[in-house]
């Protein structure tokens, strides 16, 4: 397969595969490239079309991977670039296109670039903080340099200085490894935190907020309070605009933790954005009917209800809403991605005793359950596994009643699916909506619903045989 020749496009459907937690292969207890390379089919018979890699560069892991110490490289824990090109040559030969997961708001504060372009970075003019902007796990967004004693801004740990974007020499160092990336094969990048790449160029000091932000209101909430200035900065836009096409149209997917309808900008220069107003939601058919209809006229959503930042949807709705859920993510107009693990209904573990990542997201983050003693790895995990026994790929490969070949199924059927979303309603518990010839009815609810009237029933969560009414926590394809 030559360079950039497979295409991931806005309508792929794409698994977010977390390196460090997929598959040990050198025995040392976290998960590698060679992991990856060697339990590819479990990706390629899903029937997705891409995979999704969250950062493999080499990193100090602050924030595992998301502080990176040079971007044109593998970490020695994943492996090497040999080691990825040959994954991304087996993604390819099985079909599955690959997106790299690129972090260009932030570097580790011990990249070289730190030291050697001090300029390259966004520091106050002051003996202290330029503004009263808040970072994203909690407190100040500034920390000194003990080294020069200038105050730097970080929109996320002290050990991820921000980048300056409006430094033309950042664009061009940023680019360039964007471009290193694309001729080595990849179809296309996640880009990390892309709302914070641009902040105000007068580093204003944000206002109150007047309207309550409509996304989880948790400990989040207090950088919301103030969003005027650190982030969705106008000239985000022309940036973005000139990334894609200094990558010849690569795919770009934006990691924008924003409300849907402020996705907007960003879809005019990227091919896709996530949503976290649907990953945020509870499952409340009028909630989620709310945001389907705001959603409806844009292009390029990228849904999904799970990631390596918020857990598995199990963890949220429960076990016995798995298969709605996995029907609900599939059959929206757009792309869509799973967090591996979602296909066979994992769900969040309780904290480890001792304690990897500062803002929590351990729980979402325990190793891929193969087998029922875990099969992840030779050794002890890097973070223990959660019920191995109750939920694991080899029990549910060869179940046709299981999650996983529920998601199989969904996935051959989507292509099928075409068609605007239309007609979305909610009728007591079950929230329906139409894809041109078929109709979706998902009954969020504890007691039966009935079935609109239809042709003939495609799929269904569970009893095959339901002709007229919806069992509690079950959905529908009907042909209409
Ligand atoms: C979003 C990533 O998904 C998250 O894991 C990371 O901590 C932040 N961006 C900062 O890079
Ligand atoms: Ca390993």
């Amino acid at each position: 397969m030559t360079a950039g020749s497979r295409k991931v496009t806005a309508n792929s459907t794409v698994y977010q595969l977390y390196p460090r937690s997929y598959r040990d292969a050198n025995g040392d207890g976290i998960g590698d490239i060679a992991g990856m390379t060697r339990r590819m089919d479990h990706i390629a018979n899903l029937g997705v079309d891409a995979l999704l890699v969250a950062p493999l560069f080499p990193s100090p892991n602050a924030d595992f991977g998301y502080d990176v110490t040079d971007y044109c490289d593998i970490s020695p824990t994943y492996g090497s670039l040999m080691d990825f090109d040959e994954m991304v040559q087996v993604a390819h030969a099985r079909g599955l296109g690959v997106v790299v997961d690129m972090v260009p708001c932030h570097t580790s504060i011990e990249h070289p670039w730190f030291r050697d372009h001090p300029e390259w970075y966004i520091w106050s003019d002051v003996d202290g903080p330029a503004n009263n902007w808040v970072a994203c796990f909690g407190g100040k967004a500034w920390s000194r340099d003990e080294q020069s004693g200038k105050w730097y801004l970080h929109s996320y740990y002290p050990e991820q200085p921000d980048l300056n974007w409006r430094n033309p020499e950042v664009v061009e160092a940023m680019t360039d490894v964007f471009s290193f990336w694309h001729k080595r094969g990849v179809d296309g990048f996640r880009l990390d935190a892309v709302s914070r790449l641009v902040k105000d160029a007068g580093l204003r000091d944000n206002p109150p907020l007047t309207n309550p932000f409509p996304l989880w209101e948790n400990a989040l909430q207090a950088m919301w309070d103030q969003r005027r200035y650190h982030l969705d900065q106008p000239d985000t836009f022309p940036a973005l605009a000139r990334l894609k096409e200094e990558l010849d149209g690569t795919y770009l997917i934006a990691e924008a933790y924003l409300p849907n309808r402020d996705l907007a900008p960003y879809l005019e220069h990227v091919d896709a954005a996530f949503t976290f107003e649907l990953l945020q939601s509870s499952p409340c058919p009028h909630r989620l009917a709310r945001i389907l209809k705001e959603s409806a006229s844009l292009q390029g959503l990228a849904w999904t209800l799970a990631n390596h930042d918020f857990g598995w949807i199990t963890g949220r709705w429960g076990h016995e809403m798995a298969r709605l859920a996995a029907l609900l993510v599939l059959t929206l107009p757009g792309g869509a991605y799973l967090y591996q693990g979602e296909e066979i209904g994992m769900t969040n573990a309780p904290p480890p005793r001792t304690s990897q990542d500062r803002a929590g997201r351990d729980p979402f983050r325990h190793p891929l359950q193969w087998t029922r003693d875990g099969g992840f790895s030779s050794v002890e995990p890097w973070i223990p596994y959660h019920d191995p026994v109750a939920c694991n790929v080899e029990d549910q490969d060869k179940d046709p009643g299981s999650l996983l070949s529920f998601y199989r199924a969904l996935l051959t059927l989507r292509p099928a699916l075409a068609g605007p979303l239309d007609e979305i309603t909610v009728d007591e518990s079950c929230l329906s909506y139409r894809r041109g010839a078929h109709r979706i009815c998902l009954n969020f609810g504890d007691s039966p619903v009935s079935l609109p009237p239809h042709h003939e029933v495609i799929l269904t969560t569970g009893d095959a045989t339901i002709r007229t009414t919806l069992g509690p926590h079950s959905g529908a394809i009907l042909a209409l």
